[in-house]
């Protein structure tokens, strides 16, 4: 095998609008992590009776963007078993469970963060999946409790012997307020260590450079880490460099590039979430931030390209 055999010492979170294919363009340029993750596909869309057209762009990639680890969200187990059948022959690299969305639409439905003490649902799921004897791995990501550290929750997860459990220092209760907790990111750690030796633990929350990542693998003894909103802060987090005003404006402009070309694919898909890396690329020099308000000011991603190709 290739990639998929390299060291797994970082990941890139999922996340919505943000570890799309068009920013893992980006990465596989500038400098990327050692596994992707896709954004967060719902089952009930991906499997409903239009095919799942909504949804499918965010199930796109490509070869160079493995190892990539798709990521379900839901409640049916029937229906993420349809997923995980529908995927084979995509090539992902494993299937993970979300368990941990906070979002209100999300939760109000019985999905993510709503699902974290179910332990008949979760218990479904998972030995559903199980038993079709995926050959990638499985996982979920969760978060450490609703309220607080949550043990038995935990131990539930550890017994379900999966491959892998992403597991973000938070509560529900947080969420994205205050720190996460790596203390709480150890203890499961350390209850792995009796329960599931082979359950690899990733910790989540609050990194911001791979050599963090590095340090905070070592003091916790987890199996490796995952990193988030940093990459939209910088997107350069996993090359370790910090760009000129040259590289900062020519790697927007490919962003945008590859933006443009999928929302022609995936019309479904809108390209303003791009926004949310402007002050990613563009900071650090005067002129950098005043094109950068000036593109928030751009109603099109034309016009947008347009303005800094026209600079
Ligand atoms: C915009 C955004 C979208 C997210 N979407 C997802 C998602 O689809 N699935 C998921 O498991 N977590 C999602 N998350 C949570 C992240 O994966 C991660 O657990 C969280 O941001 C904590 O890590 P960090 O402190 O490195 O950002 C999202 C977070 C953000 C900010």
């Amino acid at each position: 095998m290739h990639s998929n055999t390299k060291e797994q010492n970082i990941y890139l979170a999922p996340m919505e609008d943000v570890s799309d294919f068009p920013f893992r363009q980006v990465l596989l340029k500038i400098g990327k992590p050692d596994v992707f993750f896709t954004e967060f596909v719902n089952v009930d869309g991906f499997t409903s009776k239009n095919g799942g057209s909504h949804v499918v762009h965010r199930l796109e990639k490509n070869n160079n963007q493995e190892p990539i680890v798709v990521q379900f969200w839901g409640n049916s187990s029937e229906k993420f078993i349809e997923s995980a059948k529908k995927i084979k022959g995509f090539n992902f690299q494993g299937i993970d469970i979300n368990l941990g969305c906070p979002v209100k639409k999300v939760m109000k439905v019985g999905c993510g963060s709503a699902l974290i003490g179910n332990y008949d649902i979760v218990g479904d799921i998972v030995k559903s999946l199980q038993s079709l004897s995926l050959d990638i791995p499985l996982s979920v990501k969760t978060r450490i409790g609703i309220e607080k550290f949550d043990e038995e929750w935990i131990t539930f997860l550890l017994k379900l012997k999966l491959e892998k459990i992403f597991i973000h220092g938070r509560t529900v209760q947080q969420v994205f307020g205050g720190n996460a907790d790596w203390e709480a990111i150890h203890e499961v750690v350390k209850l792995r260590d009796v329960l599931s030796p082979s359950t690899q633990i990733i910790g989540n929350g609050d990194i911001k450079s791979v050599k963090q990542a590095m340090e905070f693998k070592e003091k916790y003894c987890v199996d490796g880490v995952m990193i988030g909103r940093e990459v939209m802060k910088n997107p350069w987090v996993f090359s370790k460099k910090t760009p000129e005003k040259k590289e900062r404006i020519e790697t927007l402009l490919f962003h945008m590039e590859e933006m443009k070309k999928f929302v022609e694919k995936y019309p479904d898909k809108g390209w303003s979430s791009i926004k949310k890396f402007y002050h990613g690329y563009l900071r650090e020099n005067e002129e950098l931030t005043f094109l950068r308000n000036e593109l928030f000011e751009k109603t099109s991603l034309e016009e947008s390209m347009k303005l800094i190709e026209e600079r």
